[in-house]
């Protein structure tokens, strides 16, 4: 599979934000009463956002690379490149996730100069878990995320 990446744009993010992911996994839509935030969220420069396109140029998933794949809890010390990720929700869930993950991977280490890659995902949401797994993350830490009950687990790549 053949992905670029492009800095997200507006239109980008007005198509994210519309995305809506079914249970269990609605946690991860973003919220359409608070649009306007989530659009300078999105496109602010300093969140690191990029869209991830096929070859048609369609919009099929975005990452982030930085401190906006951080949960406040977690340790960070170590010098890693913090990823996140997003699926088009009508592409997840048919086992294409590893060459998504395989692309963001290759695509921030060398973007960045990072010798290692962290992701930090809910411990409820197994399918993520599996995907990074697959590309070679593993888990270095489990925590509850401040001020909820929320677990977390920290998984780690060396390039
Ligand atoms: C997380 C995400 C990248 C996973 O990609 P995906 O294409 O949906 O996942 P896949 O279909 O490739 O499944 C990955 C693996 O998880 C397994 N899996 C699916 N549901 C599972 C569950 N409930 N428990 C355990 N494993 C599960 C699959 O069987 C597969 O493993 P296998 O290849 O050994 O059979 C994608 O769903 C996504 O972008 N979701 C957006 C929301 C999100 O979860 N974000 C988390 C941050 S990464």
């Amino acid at each position: 599979m053949k992905f670029s990446f492009r800095r997200l744009e507006k239109e980008h993010a007005l198509s994210i934000l519309r995305w809506r992911y079914l249970p269990p996994y609605d946690s991860y839509n973003f919220d359409i009463n608070t649009i306007q935030a989530g659009l300078c969220y999105l496109i602010d420069p300093k969140n690191a956002f990029y869209a991830i396109l096929n070859v048609h140029e369609e919009l099929e998933g975005y990452c982030s690379f930085g401190a906006d794949g951080q949960v406040p809890g977690g340790d960070y010390c170590t010098e890693a490149l913090d990823i996140g990720m997003g699926m088009r929700p009508d592409l997840v869930g048919q086992g294409q996730g590893k060459h998504y993950a395989e692309a963001v991977v290759k695509y921030g280490a060398n973007q960045y100069k990072a010798q290692k890659c962290r992701v930090t995902i809910a411990e409820l949401n197994k399918r993520a878990q599996r995907v990074w797994q697959q590309v070679g993350f593993e888990q270095i830490e489990k925590f509850v995320k401040t001020g909820t009950e929320e677990e977390f687990v920290i998984m780690i790549y060396a390039v």
